[in-house]
């Protein structure tokens, strides 16, 4: 493949609701996607997992499933389709969680390679749009799996595989092994999504020389830090990236926050889920450390506002510093 990199937002439970995909999207993602929507819980009506269900109108992005019966994806699919229409279906074979891998879901997948082909066949067969997976390594060092589950994937007709550079057992810890994201994009036809450790510009090209994967799925690079998919594009073209100023991060903070006022149709709630992201935006800046303990008090939308304006202007000198870092 060649051409520019697709960039990815990576799916992240409690994050990449339709305000945060959106805007990643100005930003220059290519492609978002909701968090992992339990089957069980689309099948059983449930309130809570149907409101992750919250694809606008026209909007192009993903769902991404979690279960582990083929036929349960299948009706599933078919609730979804009486209320939206997705751009792909993404099946979720990484999640190390151990309430999901208990059940059988998520990463124990990768132990079942035949039963994950069974769930993809029998989706491909049944739906229209793309079927995608996402996977790790393995279980763990000793069950590396996942060449094997990518090849049976890709054999019952996905369109493309995203690899996360770990195995199971090590959750988020230690560094994603980009060399076994190469080995396993080597062995495949279609498209591998290299994913893991993307925090900067300069590491999104960095995968994608070290895998040969033209795909790049960002994911914790991301938070409070959306603009990393400009920089990518940026550094992509060969010019010298830079982080936004002070003005263009308060709009989209501001948009943030207006968008999830919106989106949850409460101030209060929608602070409540805004200050986790606040201290995103503001890791790194001078004194950050010391107001995060503050962060849980905030209640209004203006003091989300206030409280970031009022570091940016602290920290000018941070922010030319970590120019030359993307
Ligand atoms: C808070 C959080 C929530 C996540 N939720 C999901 C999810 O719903 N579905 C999924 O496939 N992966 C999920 N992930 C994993 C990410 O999609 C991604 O694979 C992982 O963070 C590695 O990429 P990164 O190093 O760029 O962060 C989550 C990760 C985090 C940190």
């Amino acid at each position: 493949m060649t051409g520019q990199l697709k960039l990815f937002m990576a799916p992240m439970a409690g994050i990449t609701n339709r305000v945060f995909r959106a805007l990643v999207r100005e930003f220059g993602a290519d492609y978002t996607c909701t968090e992992m929507v339990s089957v069980q819980g689309l099948i059983h009506g449930n309130r809570k997992t149907f409101s992750l269900l919250d694809l606008q109108n026209k909007e192009d992005a993903g769902i991404q499933l979690f279960g582990r019966t083929p036929g349960d994806f299948i009706k599933a699919f078919q609730i979804i389709e009486m209320k939206i229409k997705s751009q792909f279906i993404d099946i979720n074979m990484g999640c190390p969680v151990p309430k999901i891998v208990k059940g059988g879901m998520g990463a124990a997948l990768l132990r079942e390679p035949r039963l994950a082909e069974k769930i993809v066949k029998t989706l491909v067969r049944e739906v229209n749009v793309p079927v995608s997976v996402k996977i790790r390594l393995g279980w763990n060092p000793e069950e590396k799996t996942g060449g094997e589950v990518a090849l049976r994937c890709q054999d019952a007709g996905a369109s493309w595989i995203t690899v996360h550079g770990r195995t199971r057992d090590q959750f988020y810890s230690g560094n994603a092994d980009w060399n076994e994201i190469a080995a396993i994009q080597e062995k495949l036809e279609i498209p591998v999504v290299a994913n893991g450790d993307v925090f900067s510009a300069r590491d999104a090209l960095a995968l994608s020389q070290k895998t040969a994967c033209r795909m790049i799925m960002v994911g914790r690079g991301a938070l409070g830090n959306p603009w990393i998919f400009r920089q990518i594009r940026t550094l992509e073209n060969g010019e010298k990236t830079s982080i936004p100023g002070k003005e263009e991060i308060m709009e989209v903070l501001k948009k943030h926050i207006n968008g999830l006022i919106c989106l949850r149709g409460s101030e209060k709630r929608a602070v409540r889920e805004m200050r986790k992201h606040l201290g995103w935006y503001i890791k790194g800046l001078p004194g950050a450390r010391e107001v995060r303990k503050d962060l849980v008090r905030i209640e209004k939308a203006r003091d989300v506002q206030e409280l970031l304006a009022a570091f940016l202007s602290k920290s000018e000198k941070g922010k030319n510093e970590a120019e030359d870092q993307t």
